[in-house]
């Protein structure tokens, strides 16, 4: 009971800081934004943020007739670099739920990473979990970070997202799962995030 009144209570604060935020807004109606500000009205959301945890297997395949993955551009010493600096691939990576690349398709990693590291391997990674599966198909989530390739863990920032994932933030982490001879790869990403 205690603490149901302290909650109504904390409410009622909360809901004259709230009011009285609103009475500072300053007056913009004869501001000359108003010839390209179409709208701009408080928020309050009925609904919460959530955090969804996705996990997804990453298939960067570089070799074979089929390359997910292609260098498309190359800086003179790209290639006697230890680190392959400058090296930029564009890729239309399948991601599954499964480890197998035959395992379920639930949407494609597309974007490029380039080779961003003198002295590591360090890739900047800029690309769109662009899902394509049931509910989520046309969504996406945007992924742009810093990926040390030889670390067991990797962590980049969500920096934003569409459809389902409006106003998405969060984080990824990568651990690679396999990495072939061929250069092939397969990474483990869980991805976890905020949405409404
Ligand atoms: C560097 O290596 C790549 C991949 O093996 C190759 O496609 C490219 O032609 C090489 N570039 C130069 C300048 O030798
Ligand atoms: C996803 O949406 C597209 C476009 O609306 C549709 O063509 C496609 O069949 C859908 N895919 C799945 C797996 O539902």
């Amino acid at each position: 009971m205690a603490t149901c009144i302290r909650t109504t209570y904390s409410s009622l604060i909360l809901l004259l800081l709230v009011s009285s935020a609103a009475n500072f807004a300053p007056v913009t109606s004869s501001n000359l934004a108003d010839e390209y500000l179409l709208s701009s009205q408080s928020v309050s959301r009925t609904t919460v943020e959530k955090q969804s945890h996705f996990r997804f297997y990453w298939h960067d395949i570089v070799s074979g007739p089929n390359p997910t993955a292609v260098r498309v551009a190359e800086a003179p010493g790209t290639n006697t670099s230890s680190t392959g600096f400058g090296a930029l691939v564009m890729i239309d990576d399948p991601l599954t739920t499964g480890p197998d690349v035959k395992s379920k398709l639930v949407g494609r990693a597309q974007g490029f990473y380039a080779a961003a590291g003198l002295k590591n391997v360090g890739l900047l990674m800029a690309m769109n979990f662009v899902l394509t599966d049931g509910k989520y198909n046309g969504s996406t989530i945007a992924i742009l970070g810093h990926n040390e390739v030889f670390s067991p863990v990797r962590e980049m920032p969500i920096v934003g997202g569409s459809g389902l994932f409006r106003f998405a933030r969060g984080y990824v982490q990568a651990r690679t799962n396999s990495l072939e001879k061929s250069g092939d790869a397969v990474v483990e990403y869980n991805v976890f995030v905020n949405h409404y």
